[in-house]
């Protein structure tokens, strides 16, 4: 059986010193899957580098990021929020967001471990019960990714995402974390 060759990069949480590389990485991601996201390039290049920084700190919000190993970990090659919300009733729902690959490093797994990474934070959180996200309809790179993950559709808002013209419809996702301790 072929070996697998050792992991191309590392993962680590982000955070405000991290800023410019992620906003960096944004840029490309935005420049070169337009579909993908919410903000266009325009609005996220009126998005100065503090704007990164208060991101990365947001309460309640953990980034973590993909590092290049061919460069000592320090080229930000990937990156991913999970959010959390505050309150009794709704603590036990966080979200997946803002899963962005370099454009240059796709199909290497940085992706797929940067979602591993999250899961597994986010059960050590040990009151996190399910995971939601949305995806724009069509993208088959990330719906791919996350089915392989086990991120079931339950809903679908038609022509939530306008882009060059035309419509697009949301899914809404979601993966129940089997094991919660409370
Ligand atoms: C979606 C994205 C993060 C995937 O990252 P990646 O590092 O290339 O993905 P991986 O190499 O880890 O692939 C993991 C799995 O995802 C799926 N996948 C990835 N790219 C795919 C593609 N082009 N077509 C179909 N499935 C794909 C496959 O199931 C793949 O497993 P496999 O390689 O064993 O077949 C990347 O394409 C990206 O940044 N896209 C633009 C931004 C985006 O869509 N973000 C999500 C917004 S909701």
């Amino acid at each position: 059986m072929a070996t697998k060759p050792p992991a191309a990069f590392t993962l680590r949480r982000l955070g405000s010193a991290d800023a410019a590389q992620y906003r960096a990485l944004r840029l490309a991601g935005l420049r070169a899957f337009p579909h993908a996201f919410r903000p266009t390039v325009e609005e996220a290049l009126e998005q100065p580098l503090s704007w990164a920084e208060k991101r990365l700190a947001t309460k309640g919000e953990y980034w973590f990021g993909a590092f290049d190993a061919r460069f000592d970990d320090t080229e930000l090659v990937g990156a991913l929020c999970l959010r959390t919300q505050e309150g009794k009733k709704i603590r036990h729902s966080a979200s997946l967001n803002a899963l962005v690959v370099d454009p240059g490093r796709l199909r290497e797994g940085i992706g797929a471990a940067l979602v591993a990474y999250l899961i597994a934070f986010a059960r050590e959180l040990g009151f996190i019960r399910q995971l939601t996200l949305t995806v724009i309809d069509g993208n088959a790179a990330a719906i791919g990714l996350y089915e392989r993950f086990g991120f079931r559709q339950f809903g679908l808002e038609p022509d939530a995402f306008l882009h060059d013209g035309a419509y697009y419809a949301k899914q809404h996702r979601q993966l129940t974390l089997v094991t919660p301790t409370s």
